[in-house]
This record gives C-alpha cells, structure tokens and sequence, in this order.
C-alpha cells in the first residue's frame, strides 16, 4: 500500500521493446506508482501502461506529454532519445528523468570518444587507430593484412560494427561506411580495432553520478542461430547470471572497467546518471571493454527484471534524483532466462503483419513465465508481428535449466508464421542433455 505521506507518481517509459515493456511491467508493480504511460510503447505495454502515440525521436513531443500529464519521473529506453538530448530537455521544465545527460550519452554516441576515454582514464580495451579518410584506412587494413574490427563512429542501431576474417572484408566495410555511408553521417569517421577472442558479458551498474549500485551480470546471444552462428541481430536471448563472471572477475570489471569510466566521465564534466551497460570481453579471466552503452540491454534487461527482487521505483528515482545512497538492489530467484521470437526474414529483410496465435496460452502452459513484446502491434483481437524482434519470453528458476525450461515451455506455446528463436539461449552454462 502507498504511504500516506508520499504521493504516487506517475512514470513516463520512452521506448517500445521488449525492455521497455519489461521496465513498465516492473514500474506498475510498485506501490510508488499511480499511473504508467509508455511512449509509444506496443501491444504488450498496453496490458500494464496507457500508451499514448509520442515517437521517441520527437523530443519537444514527449517533453509536453510528460508536462501535461503531470509526470513525476521520465525512464528513457533506448539511446537515440537520450543522444538527442531528451534528459537535458526534461531537466531544463524540472522534471526528473533516469538516463544520461546529451553529453553523457555521447560515450554510446561516439564510439571515437568512447575509445579516446577508455585509452585516457587506462580501461583495457583492444588497440585502435581513427580514420576520417577511407584511403588512409583502406592503406591501413591492407597493410595490417589480419582481422580487424571496423565500427561507424556514431549511431547505427547495433548495425555499424563489422568483424573482418581478413583485408577484403575490412576494405569492404569501410567502403559501405565511408563512401556509401550506409549509416549516413555515422559513417563519417570509423574506429578500427583488433578482434578480442574470448567470452563477452554484459555488465550493468546504476549511477547517481556520484555513487553507484552493481547489477546482476548477463550474457547476450547476438547471432541468429544455435551454436552462435549466422548473422549478427540486436540479441537473440540472455540468461543472468553468466559462471564466466565469477567473484573476481566481477571485481575486475567494477575496478577497470566502470569506477574508471564513471570518475572519467566526471572529470570531463559528462556525469553519468542511469543505466551503464559494459560490453565485456572476458579473456582468460581477465576483463576487455568492448564498449559502454548508456542505457539497459535489450535483452538483457528482461532477464534482470525477470530476477530482480523488490521495488525497482526507488532505485530508478534515486539514480534521476542524484541519491542512491540508501538503494541496494537484490536480485532473488537463482536465474532468470529469456528467448526472443524474431520474425520471418529477421536481421535481414523483415516480413510483418503475421498473425500471432497462443498468447493466451502461456499462462497454463508456464506458470510464472512472462512474455514481453517488442515488435507487435494490435489489430482488432487480434496481435501481429510489426517488427524483427517480435517476442521476448522471460521465466526465472532457483537454477538456469529449471528458468530454461520454463522459457521454452512457454515460447513453445506461442506460434507465428515464420518465427525464429534459438533452442540453445544460456548453453554455456546449462546442464547438457543427454539424447
Ligand atoms: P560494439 O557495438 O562495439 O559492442 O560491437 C558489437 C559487437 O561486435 C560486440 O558485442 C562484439 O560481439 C563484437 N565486437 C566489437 N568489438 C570487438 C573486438 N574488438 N573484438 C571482437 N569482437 C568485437
Ligand atoms: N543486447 C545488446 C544491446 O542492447 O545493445
């Protein structure tokens, strides 16, 4: 029950995956909380939150909805608002929102700045040079003659990152970033770096930009098919935690890859509040950074929220209102998994519009688990895809395998045209099945 003495607020969500649907089934669970709107949200958060039709990109629109409405707390989602500007907008009418500042948010907008930071303030990260000019970094690539990593300086929606076997599939990413700019103006400058072989994780912490509270490691599977092979996607499933984040690897991470960040950060005068989300490869026990993110991963997100314990509204204000000081987050059940359903066509050319069956059905076929949408959209009584990733079905466990079955359990019962999802979500740290 609320207490009297603290009126409830309303939350705006900014977003329409499945991590946001995630954040607002978590936020309407609190007893902080009178309302949850979601901008512009989808079929699933319509279930948990009033989705009102503002895009994420019209940042002057989702400042008035949050003014009109009387909003108490903003939770931005995905990166692109935030690049844009959108906290510093809501900062400036006095409204308290979770996520970075524009100028903060350029670590995940630039990744020429993130490396130039990480090489400043001595976090491990792979060696890199900068290029402006696609000659000099063709004459580079061809030269070096080994694999490379070519990554767009600025935004490309998870796409500008390309890992070359060899010289011709450098010289090729350059040419589509560069000279075609295939990412537009994100293509103005690119990063080439030496490929990490190892395991990469995905560590988030929360700041208030003075102090911040470590969240439970995860692990993302970014290729399409089973065994991590095919092409690369947004994330095709994530379980929390992952074995390779042992105690003391943890401590490395929090030692060199984010207090190194979070001070660094400061001192350029770029304070970081929110959602900080490491990219780590792990290699021999030791943590390389591959990148920092300025938001949740998605979806790692719906693996933490399906394990976190309590109310995640303090947590989410205390960040926004720069006082973490008495949060301690606690992640409860032993594992969470998720799976994500993709369409038809799915990373490469997306078929939508098919009709999703067994909705419905989840809740007896597995108690517990919960299905978060991403790309669905209503369409009378019925809910069809309207995106690449459709689904992410979610269920926690005291252990993974039990979570993993419980998932699958329910990712069976539902049913699309065309839908794709690994059978192997969490496979190096599941029990193997002997046939
Ligand atoms: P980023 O957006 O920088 O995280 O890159 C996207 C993905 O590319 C990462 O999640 C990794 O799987 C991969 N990647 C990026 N940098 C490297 C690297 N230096 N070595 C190996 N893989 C990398
Ligand atoms: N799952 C990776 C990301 O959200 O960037």
């Amino acid at each position: 029950m609320p207490h009297a003495a603290s009126p409830r607020i309303k939350v705006l969500v900014v977003g329409s995956g499945a991590r946001e649907h995630a954040l607002a089934w978590r936020i309407s669970e609190s007893p902080l909380v009178e309302e949850v709107l979601c901008a512009p949200g989808n079929a699933g958060t319509g279930a948990v939150a009033t989705n009102v039709a503002v895009e994420i990109g019209d940042v002057r629109g989702l400042v008035a909805l949050a003014k009109e409405r009387g909003v108490g707390l903003v939770v931005v989602g995905p990166e692109a608002p935030l690049v844009a500007g959108l906290v510093d907008a809501l900062d400036a009418v006095g409204i308290l929102a979770f996520g970075p500042s524009r100028g903060a948010a350029e670590l995940e907008g630039s990744k020429v700045l993130a490396k130039e930071l990480m090489a400043k303030y001595g976090v491990p990260t792979a060696g890199f040079r900068v290029f402006d000019d696609p000659d000099a970094a063709t004459a580079y690539v061809q030269k070096c003659a080994r694999p490379l990593v070519v990554k767009a300086d600025g935004l490309a929606a998870g796409k500008g990152v390309v890992v070359a076997a060899d010289a011709a599939e450098a010289v090729e990413a350059i040419d589509a970033m560069m000279r075609e700019r295939v990412y537009g103006d994100a293509g103005r400058r690119v990063v080439i770096e030496e490929v990490l072989r190892g395991e990469e994780v995905s560590y988030h912490v929360v700041s208030d930009g003075t102090r911040y509270v470590a969240l439970a490691a995860a692990q993302d599977h970014k290729r399409l098919g089973d065994g991590d092979l095919g092409p690369n996607t947004g994330g095709m499933g994530a379980y929390s935690p992952p074995p390779v984040v042992t105690p003391e690897v943890e401590r490395k991470i929090l030692a060199r890859v984010i207090e190194p960040m979070l001070d660094g950060l400061r001192q350029e005068g770029r304070t970081f509040r929110g959602a900080l989300f490491a990219g780590v490869m792990v290699v021999d026990g030791e943590p390389w950074t591959l990148e920092y993110n300025v938001r949740f991963g998605d979806p790692e997100c719906e693996a933490l929220m399906a394990r976190f314990d309590g109310d995640l509204v303090p947590l989410l204000l205390g960040s926004a209102r720069g006082d973490l000081s008495d949060i301690t987050p606690t992640f409860g059940a032993g594992a969470a998994l998720c799976v994500v359903l993709a369409a038809a066509g799915y990373p490469v050319r997306v078929r939508t519009g098919d009709a999703i069956d067994g909705l419905d059905a989840v809740a007896q076929a597995a108690p517990g688990a919960r299905v978060f949408h991403a790309g669905t959209k209503r369409d009378g009584d019925v809910v069809r895809t309207s995106g690449g990733r459709v689904l992410t079905v979610c269920a926690a466990g005291a252990t993974l395998d039990e979570a993993a079955a419980l998932a699958y359990r329910a990712a069976d019962a539902i049913h699309f045209d065309g839908q794709q999802l690994r059978r192997d979500i969490g496979f190096r740290a599941r029990t193997p099945k002997l046939d």
